[in-house]
């Protein structure tokens, strides 16, 4: 029989590509997608028809408790992706971000603890900081440097701590940057390519100089698979990274270079960082990823973005490259 299994998170960037891969591997998919009133399912909507077929779409709120136990019942996995994710919007509204990402990561642990699930979390790179050392591996200290940040470094440490009070099945999965199609406009590339593909004169970015480790998300859904199918890594925190890193103005001439399309480089105030807050080094250590799981990544920054570009320029409409996204 098909595992059955629930994604939330699953009408966003990541989840979505992570849904369409689980039921190609045929897992029987509960997708939480979070509620509205027009009944968007976000990303997974653009899915094949055969996938939107195969799946089942819940929409609620990890903010539930009680939805979120009735919701994992009969399940032996839950894939963890919902979260509020943007740094600068949890500036704003930090205590959402508490709800969301701490609240509601403790509803899912009650949730598997209370229906026998194994629990693949998702951290983010983001809880290093900037980098003391490099590459950075698991045992790098955490540094919280924005909201964001403080509330996936709370979220983890609940991940942790059911593992050894309760003995829950829990991974946390750490993935670094990581991007593709179906990218969020907040998302440094897809800001770079909007604007660069738009009638706009000139490229307008935050800093330049900080350096991130980018994964294409074809990689990062292997890396949940991997993990859910290896049955390894419970109690374990893994980083998911290329093991290379790339400076953001570097990348906006690569993505200059890669389209055809040069425009002015313009670092402006309003996007960016207060300087405490802006991590300014990222770059992955993914041995440990390699030795228990035999994972590592298989399309590189520029075979990604090759894929990534065609997708972009295709869906445009849907970015908004003349004002700043939060
Ligand atoms: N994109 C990256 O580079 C990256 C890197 C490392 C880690 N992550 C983590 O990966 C996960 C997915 O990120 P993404 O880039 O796909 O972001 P995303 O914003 O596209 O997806 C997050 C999804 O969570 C949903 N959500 C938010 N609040 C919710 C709630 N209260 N109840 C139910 N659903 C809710 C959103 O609607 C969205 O669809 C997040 O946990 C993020 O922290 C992302």
């Amino acid at each position: 029989m098909a595992k059955e299994v629930l994604v939330t998170g699953a009408g966003g960037f990541i989840g979505s590509h992570l849904t369409e891969a689980l039921v190609r591997a045929g897992y029987q998919v509960q997708a939480l997608v979070h509620y509205n009133s027009s009944n968007s399912w976000g990303w997974l909507s653009q899915l094949p028809i055969e996938i939107k077929q195969a799946l089942s779409v819940t929409q609620g709120d990890i903010r539930d408790a009680e939805q979120m136990r009735s919701l994992s019942q009969g399940k032996e996995l839950i894939f963890h992706l919902a979260a509020l994710i943007a740094i600068p919007y949890s500036y704003q509204a930090s205590r959402s971000y508490i709800e969301t990402n701490v609240t509601g990561t403790l509803n899912i642990l009650h949730a598997g603890l209370a229906n026998d699930c194994r629990v693949l979390h998702t951290s983010t790179s983001e809880v290093y900081g900037t980098a003391l050392y490099v590459p950075i591996d698991e045992k790098h200290p955490l540094q919280g440097q924005s909201p964001y940040s403080a509330s996936k470094i709370a979220a983890d440490m609940l991940a942790e701590s059911f593992y050894r009070s309760f003995e829950l099945p829990v991974t946390i999965v750490r993935p670094f940057n990581t991007f593709g199609p179906r990218q969020s406009a907040r998302a440094v590339i897809p800001t770079i390519l909007s604007q660069l593909l738009s009638d706009k004169e000139t490229l307008e970015l935050g800093a330049l100089s900080p350096t991130r480790d980018l994964n294409y998300v074809a990689n990062t859904v292997s890396a949940y698979l991997t993990v859910a199918e290896s049955g390894l890594g419970n109690g374990e925190v893994i980083n998911f990274g290329s093991g290379h890193e790339i400076a953001i103005g570097d990348l906006a001439e690569l993505l200059m270079k890669l389209t055809g399309i040069h425009k002015p480089l313009v670092s402006t105030a309003e996007r960016q960082r207060p300087s405490g807050s802006e991590v300014e080094r990222l770059l992955c250590d993914p041995n440990k990823a390699k030795n228990i799981f035999n994972w590592e990544s298989q399309y590189s920054l520029e075979q990604g973005l090759e894929l990534t570009i065609p997708w972009l320029r295709d869906n445009l409409h849907i970015y908004r490259p003349e004002s700043y996204t939060v």
